[in-house]
């Protein structure tokens, strides 16, 4: 008989074994109130010093501190930090787009800007879709993409293209986002050259507009008390840069640490002391950058084939293995909202000029009129020539008001008959040379020269129409005549060319002079007529005088030869 199984002792494997009673919970020993109070007296203070460990008080700020930016770690001291975004510091090292994408969306997202963007990416080294290599090698003439962002930029486009506005965009990157090596104490500039102050304001202007967009870019800008360290002229950053304007003087650039150079319309730019100002400053300038590994970037739309920017052009555009980015890009591809039909009526107009201004192409019908160092070669080693007994001066006066840009000059010169009899020839000699430089009082001015004209025995002065009667009336009062030129201003540079091209020029060592002699350009007019002139943004008025002066000896010489030897006929005649 099986045993009937009770199922409450049956012991079963899968069942899990019963808990053990639980261990009697030690109970807390009674703390007396001494130590409950102790307890919660050290609880307070742990808390109180946890609280003052988060909650660091800024210490008081130094003038010392904004330098205190080691570009190197890229970290600030506590005192600059907390005037900063803290996001702001921790962005060194982001690309130019990324930037541009947080900081100014509007540029970022604006579709007429996708040529620019290209730009961007290419001068950074990032990596470029199929439609945008297609720009790219549009723009550049290169098969290949740079392999680490370019420390030269050359950029050539045409008018309204854009290129002041992103260049500006990467003055705010380069001075804002990126670090550079300083030692302790050196200042670092990020410098705007132009032509001009005024010229240099307009990239300025779009810098101070981009930093003053955003609150966290605006963070940057130092301040003193609540003012921004901010005039039309410089910008300082607490990153520890200045953003500064200065004029394209290669005197003027030489001496200063360097982050980054903007050279906006460097085809155009001139200079008194310097007859290619564009390669003394760059020439100046390249040192500066070598510590920071600073960027160089020249903007310009272009203009005749001479000078820095169709040198470079020549040189690196189109070419794979150049180190610099040449971009060169008519105006509607940078930027497609520029009307069409204000291009149509330019190039209706004069189809050169439009080619260069919209189309981007380096103008084929402007060219210098001396070869530089055939100028150089006339030039003596006299400053001035002092009145000499027995010799026949001639003098040429250029006026002016006196209240514009235009400066009255005059030029005094004499013939000199050189060699032996037989190869007899003359050399144009330059005596003196005068520059009133605007303002004058045109009246204080015409006597001044007037003296200087008399003193060399002279009682007549040669100059053109300006004005009408003025400059005849102003100079007849100091007992000078002011006879008429009968050429102009072309006319007598054309006179002067074989003149200098064949040596037979003596200069003053007058750098004004002998600067603009070596600008004159001979542009061909739309009829085929060749004009000659200074440049854009130039002068010539010293050189227009002495041009007076020298060409007027060789119509004199002409005369008198006329005058002085007989004509073989006249001798028959007086014979018979
Ligand atoms: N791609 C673009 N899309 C829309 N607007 C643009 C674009 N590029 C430039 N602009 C606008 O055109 C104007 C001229 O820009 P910017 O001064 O930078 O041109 P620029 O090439 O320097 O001209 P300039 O040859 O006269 O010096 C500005 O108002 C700018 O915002
Ligand atoms: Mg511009």
């Amino acid at each position: 008989m099986d045993e009937q199984r009770n199922p409450k002792l049956e012991i079963r494997d899968d069942e899990p074994p019963e808990p053990a009673p639980a261990e009697p919970t030690p109970v807390a020993p009674r703390k007396s109130s001494f130590s409950r109070r102790l307890d919660r007296h050290l609880q307070k203070k742990a808390e109180a010093d946890a609280a003052k460990a988060a909650k660091v008080k800024p210490r008081k700020k130094t003038k010392r501190d904004h330098r205190n930016h080691d570009h190197v770690t890229g970290q600030f001291l506590p005192g600059e930090v907390t005037d900063l975004a803290p996001d702001v510091v921790t962005f060194a090292g982001k690309s130019p787009l990324a930037v541009m994408k947080t900081y100014l969306p509007h540029l970022y997202y604006a579709e007429s800007r996708a040529a620019w963007k290209v730009f961007l990416k290419a001068a950074f080294a990032e990596p470029l879709d199929a439609e945008e290599q297609a720009v790219y090698r549009q723009c550049t003439g290169r098969t290949k993409e740079f392999v680490e962002a370019v420390r030269e930029i050359w950029l050539i486009c045409g008018r309204r293209a854009g290129k002041s506005e992103i260049v500006a965009f990467l003055a705010v990157y380069l001075a804002c986002f990126k670090k550079y090596h300083r030692s302790k104490g050196e200042k670092i500039l990020g410098m705007v050259l132009a032509a001009d102050r005024e010229q240099a304001g307009v990239i300025m202007s779009y810098i101070s507009e981009m930093l003053h967009s955003n609150k966290r870019l605006e963070a940057l800008i130092a301040r003193r008390g609540n003012q921004f360290r901010e005039t039309q002229k410089s910008i300082v950053l607490t990153t520890g840069i200045t953003i500064r304007v200065n004029t394209s003087n290669y005197r003027r650039v030489r001496g200063y640490t360097v982050a980054f150079v903007l050279c906006d319309e460097i085809a155009f730019w001139e200079s008194e002391d310097a007859a290619n100002p564009d390669h003394e400053v760059l020439k100046a300038l390249r040192p500066a950058l070598g510590t920071t590994r600073g960027m160089l970037i020249c903007l310009s739309s272009p203009y005749a084939q001479r000078g820095e920017l169709h040198k470079t052009y020549v040189r690196h555009y189109g070419r794979d293995e150049s180190r610099l980015l040449v971009w060169k890009a008519p105006t509607r591809v940078m930027n497609p909202t520029f009307p069409q039909e204000d291009i149509d009526a330019a190039i209706e107009e004069d189809p050169t000029a439009a080619a260069a201004e919209y189309g981007a192409d380096f103008r084929t019908d402007v060219r210098a009129l001396f070869d530089p160092a055939v100028v150089q070669a006339c030039k003596s080693t006299h400053e001035e020539r002092l009145p000499q007994a027995g010799v026949t001066y001639r003098a040429f006066v250029d006026p002016a008001g006196g209240s514009g840009q235009d400066s009255m000059t005059l030029a005094i010169a004499h013939t000199e008959i050189v060699g032996e009899e037989a190869s007899e020839s003359t050399v144009e000699v330059l005596d003196c040379l005068r520059e009133i430089r605007p303002p004058f009082n045109p009246d204080d001015a015409a006597k001044d020269l007037a003296d200087v004209v008399r003193s060399y025995g002279l009682n007549s002065v040669t100059g053109d129409r300006y004005a009408g009667e003025w400059p005849r009336e102003r100079f007849r009062a100091h007992k000078v005549e002011y006879e008429l030129a009968h050429k102009t201003k072309s006319e007598l540079y054309k006179l002067l060319l074989p003149l200098v091209n064949g040596q037979r020029v003596e200069l003053l060592t007058n750098p004004r002079c002998l600067t603009q002699l070596q600008a004159l350009e001979r542009r061909t007019g739309r009829g085929g007529k060749d004009s000659i002139d200074h440049p854009p943004n130039g002068h010539d008025d010293v050189a227009n005088a002495a041009a007076g002066a020298l060409v007027l000896g060789v119509n004199a010489l002409r005369y008198r030869f006329r005058c002085v030897v007989p004509a073989p006929a006249t001798e028959e005649m007086r014979a018979a």
